[in-house]
């Protein structure tokens, strides 16, 4: 019984939904990811990308206190003599496979959790890097939707884990030099390996009516609106506590609704 639902849920999803939030570094990108969680439903997959690698917390999750290792731990520790030597002469491929999904998965009702990690340093990461998007790609068929935090530029990104996504959504603060970046994105897309169904721009916390009515358009990407300025959410990330514990009615909350529908997701709180 077990089996044949699992082989369901698969099916469900041969081909679950691919989103990427991001953005340079403080325009609210992994606020507005753990915003998205709370609207999907479904128990998404969330993959923290982001260097400061603070989705967990914004979520109320403490990763340490869990036990839950970020797959650059991983690699790391496999990068050391005699490291997971119980697991004898299994191929690297296999050992990566078997540590990833033992202690690098956080799942929890609402949401599961990856965290990229960021001691990727030394070396050539090819063959990990090949691993992992496999390991990425095989596991995202379990979800209907798969979220990737990542920060501006996604050259490293693509790389290491996701070489396709169906709708990335850039934050933009109200400056020239974030426009810009979204457009360099909408131009090297190919030269970076990606595949993108839809891109969108949204306008960060900080955008204003009036800095929406003079923006220029962004060739190739379509605008969804903005994140409302919401003093919750810097409350409650100052606190530690879950954005998911946001009233319903939080000006950020129904802000992100409105741009998911925008993009033509079926929010659970519509608004109108
Ligand atoms: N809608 C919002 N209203 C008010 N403050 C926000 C909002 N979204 C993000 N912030 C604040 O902006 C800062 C950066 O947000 P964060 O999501 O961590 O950005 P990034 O992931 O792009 O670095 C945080 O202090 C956060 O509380
Ligand atoms: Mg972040």
């Amino acid at each position: 019984m077990t089996d044949l639902m699992n082989i369901q849920t698969i099916q469900e999803h041969p081909m679950g939904k691919t989103m990427i939030t991001t953005g340079r570094g403080g325009t609210g990108k992994s606020t507005f990811s753990a915003l998205c969680v709370r609207h999907l439903g479904d128990s998404p997959l969330l993959i923290d990308a982001d260097p400061d690698q603070s989705l967990a917390a914004l979520l109320g999750v403490d990763l340490a206190a869990e036990n839950i290792n970020s797959i650059s731990d991983v690699l790391y520790k496999l990068q050391q003599p005699d490291a997971f030597s119980e697991l004898g002469t299994m191929p690297l491929v296999h050992k990566m496979e078997y540590l990833v999904n033992l202690s690098c998965l956080y799942e929890s009702e609402q949401f599961d959790l990856l965290t990229l990690g960021v001691k990727w340093t030394r070396g050539c990461y090819c063959q990990p890097n090949n691993t992992l998007q496999n390991i990425a790609s095989s596991l995202a068929e379990g979800y209907r939707y798969t979220l990737l935090d990542a920060p501006a530029g996604l050259e490293h990104v693509n790389r290491r884990i996701m070489t396709r996504a169906d709708d990335v959504f850039v934050l933009i603060d109200p400056s020239a030099k974030a426009l810009r970046n979204a457009q360099r994105l909408t131009e090297i897309a190919d030269t970076i390996g990606m595949t993108i169904g839809n891109l969108y721009l949204v306008g960060n916390y900080r955008f204003t009516e009036e800095t929406e009515q003079s923006m220029e358009p962004v060739e190739g990407a379509t605008y969804l609106g903005r994140v409302a300025h919401d003093e919750a959410v810097q409350t409650y990330d100052w606190e530690g506590r879950s954005l998911l514990e946001l009233p319903k009615d939080s000006p950020a909350v129904l802000s992100v609704a409105a741009i998911l529908q925008k993009a033509g997701y079926e929010v659970r709180q519509p608004v109108e």
